[in-house]
Order: structure tokens, then C-alpha cells, then sequence
């Protein structure tokens, strides 16, 4: 039996922040923040709402749509690098208050492909017989670490939670292949200063970002012996327009078959893919037996690409 997604959550902050609102924080414009990322506003969540929060939110909705019991989940793993604190995990933290206690828990860093890593882990853990149900979140609270000094970073950051209870499904539905790397080369690139700040060095991770997200789609879809044309929904990483658009174009799908809320939330790193992945299951975008890539890459540097059918 192989796994597959059967329940999406999320959870957003209810605090808007638009581009004219950034105007007021650093030296930047509503018109450069568009026209190079594609993001119109983000949300910021609040000083008392914390990463454990948003990620029992998206939590709880995962749980509901799949229809199984807190009690039931074997397994909890939530991407994040903004955990409330170095320890306990985030995971530990909401297995306490969904009250899943027949699950081991444990946090993945892995930055904005952390889902992905999380996904794929699960089902390892499913398809070898070992565990049924796992809980996988997506979660940051980016404006703990965002630099609001910066306009090179902190117009692109969001915080919010996404998650998915993974469990089997049949023997030819759920996840068909995927691609994990990593690149620990890329560090100079993009990582957390002693100042506990992003730093990105914005084109450096663009041309990788562009490379990797269309080579990554490409490959797990060969993988399984299929071809870009079979391919009926794409989820990227919601980073940028750009990097989103070239993944698309190396797929060579129209756009309204590409996932897109990076207008809305801007890059919610860990989070981004499951919010994407939530609101569009939602919205009856994804049907039965589509085939679906989602793919992502972060800091590390990490990426990770998976193609299920739904
Ligand atoms: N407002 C106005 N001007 C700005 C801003 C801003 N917010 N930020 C930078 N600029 C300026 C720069 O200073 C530069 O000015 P200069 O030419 O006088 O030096 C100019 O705009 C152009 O800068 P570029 O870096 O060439 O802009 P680019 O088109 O590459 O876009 C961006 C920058 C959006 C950051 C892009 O490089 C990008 O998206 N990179 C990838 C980022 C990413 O996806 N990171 C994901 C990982 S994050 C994680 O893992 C947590």
C-alpha cells in the first residue's frame, strides 16, 4: 500500500501587512515588491500567537478532514526553524494539546523544503509497514528571525502553518516518487546570522532556485515513467513569481494549473507548500486521481520534489 495525503489544515494570522504598509517599515515600493516577487501582502501573526500555535491550528483541520482520531496518529512531524524554543519540539508541544498520545514527535529542519522532508519521512515509516497515520506540519513564525532593517529580506517573509495527515491509501493512489537533496555548500548563501537574522544573498539563491525547482518537477514525473504532459497540478514553493514561473514553464502547464498564494502570504517557508496545498483541496482544485507535483527548496541548502497521485 503506498502513502498518500487523506486530511489538509492550515492556519494563516488574521494580521495583514501590504506592500504600502512595508513602505512604512524599510525604503522600498508597492511596485518593486510586485514586479519582482509577485507578493502583495503577507500576514505577521501577533507577539502571542507562537509557532506552536499556528501549528495546532493547521493541525487540528488536518485531523478533521481526514476523519481519523487524535488518538490514532502514530507519528508527528513538524518542519519548522522557528520553533518556540530549542527544545521541546514543536511537535512534542502539540501532540500535548491535540492529545495525541500514541505518537512519537519530532521537529525536521530542513527551512522552506522542510515539508517535503517531512512528507517524504513519513512515508518511509508508512510503506515499511512501521506506522499508519503521520501527522506532517509546516510551520514558521518568520518574523521572529526577519530583519525589518532589511529590504532585501523582510518583504518576502509571512508566517503561518500548513499540515497533513499521511497515511496508506491503495496500490496506486498517494505518493509514486520523489527527490530529497541537500547542498551544504549553498550555507554562504543563505542562513541565520549570530544576530538571529535571515540573510539571503537574493540572486545567488534565485539561479539555484530556478534550476532546481524545474529540474526536481521534471525528474519525479520520469521517475515513474510519465512526461510533463501527464503532470496535472503543480504546487511549488511559494518563494517567487519568477522561480514559480520557470518551474511551471519547464513543465510546460497553463497557469491556472499551478498552485498560487505567494500574492497573499508571501514566502512562508516550511509552511508554504501545505497552506498551498490546503486552500487548493478547499477550492476543488485538485481532483480524483490527479497527478500532482509538489516541489520546494530552501535554505541549507535543501530541496525536495514528490509526484502523487490524489
Ligand atoms: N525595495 C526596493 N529595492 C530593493 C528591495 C526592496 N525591498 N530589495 C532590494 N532592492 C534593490 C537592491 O538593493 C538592488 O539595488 P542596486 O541594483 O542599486 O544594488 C536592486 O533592488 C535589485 O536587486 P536584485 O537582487 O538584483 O533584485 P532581484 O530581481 O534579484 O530580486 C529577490 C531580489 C526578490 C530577493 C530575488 O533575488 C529572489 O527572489 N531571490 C530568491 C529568494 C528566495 O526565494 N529565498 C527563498 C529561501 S528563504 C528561506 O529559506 C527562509
Amino acid at each position: 500500500m503506498k502513502a498518500g495525503i487523506i486530511g489538509t489544515g492550515h492556519y494563516v494570522p488574521d494580521n495583514v501587512y501590504t506592500n504600502h504598509d512595508m513602505e512604512k517599515i524599510v525604503d522600498t515600493t508597492d511596485e518593486w515588491i510586485r514586479t519582482r516577487t509577485g507578493i502583495e501582502e503577507r500576514r505577521f501573526a501577533p507577539d502571542h500567537i507562537n509557532t506552536s500555535d499556528m501549528a495546532y491550528e493547521a493541525a487540528k483541520g488536518a485531523i478533521e478532514e481526514s476523519g481519523i482520531s487524535a488518538d490514532e496518529i502514530d507519528m508527528i512531524l513538524v518542519a519548522t526553524v522557528t520553533s518556540d524554543m530549542g527544545f521541546p519540539s514543536v511537535a512534542c508541544q502539540i501532540q500535548e494539546r491535540l492529545k495525541a498520545f500514541n505518537a512519537s514527535a519530532m521537529d525536521i529542519s530542513a527551512a522552506c523544503a522542510g515539508f517535503m522532508y517531512g512528507l517524504i519521512t513519513a512515508k518511509q515509516f508508512i510503506e515499511t509497514g512501521v506506522q499508519k497515520n503521520v501527522l506532517v506540519v509546516g510551520v514558521e513564525k518568520l518574523t521572529k528571525i526577519t530583519n525589518f532593517k532589511d529590504r532585501n529580506t523582510c518583504v518576502l517573509f509571512g508566517d503561518g502553518a500548513g499540515a497533513a495527515i499521511v497515511s496508506t491509501v491503495s496500490e496506486e493512489k498517494g505518493i509514486l516518487s520523489f527527490e530529497l537533496g541537500s547542498d551544504g555548500t549553498g550555507i554562504p548563501h543563505l542562513h541565520q546570522t549570530d544576530e538571529d537574522h535571515i540573510y539571503m544573498n537574493g540572486r545567488e539563491v534565485f539561479k539555484f532556485a530556478v534550476r532546481q525547482m524545474g529540474d526536481s518537477a521534471l525528474n519525479v514525473v520520469n521517475k515513474i515513467g510519465l512526461s510533463k504532459n501527464d503532470v496535472d497540478y503543480l504546487i511549488p514553493h511559494q518563494a517567487n513569481i519568477r522561480i514559480m514561473e520557470a518551474a511551471r514553464e519547464k513543465l510546460d502547464i497553463p497557469v491556472e494549473k499551478m498552485s498560487k498564494s505567494i500574492h497573499k502570504y508571501g514566502n512562508t517557508s516550511a509552511a508554504s507548500i501545505p497552506i498551498a496545498l490546503s486552500e487548493d483541496v478547499k477550492a476543488g482544485k485538485i481532483k480524483d486521481n490527479d497527478l500532482v507535483v509538489l516541489v520546494g527548496f530552501g535554505g541549507g541548502l535543501t530541496w525536495g520534489a514528490v509526484a502523487l497521485k490524489w
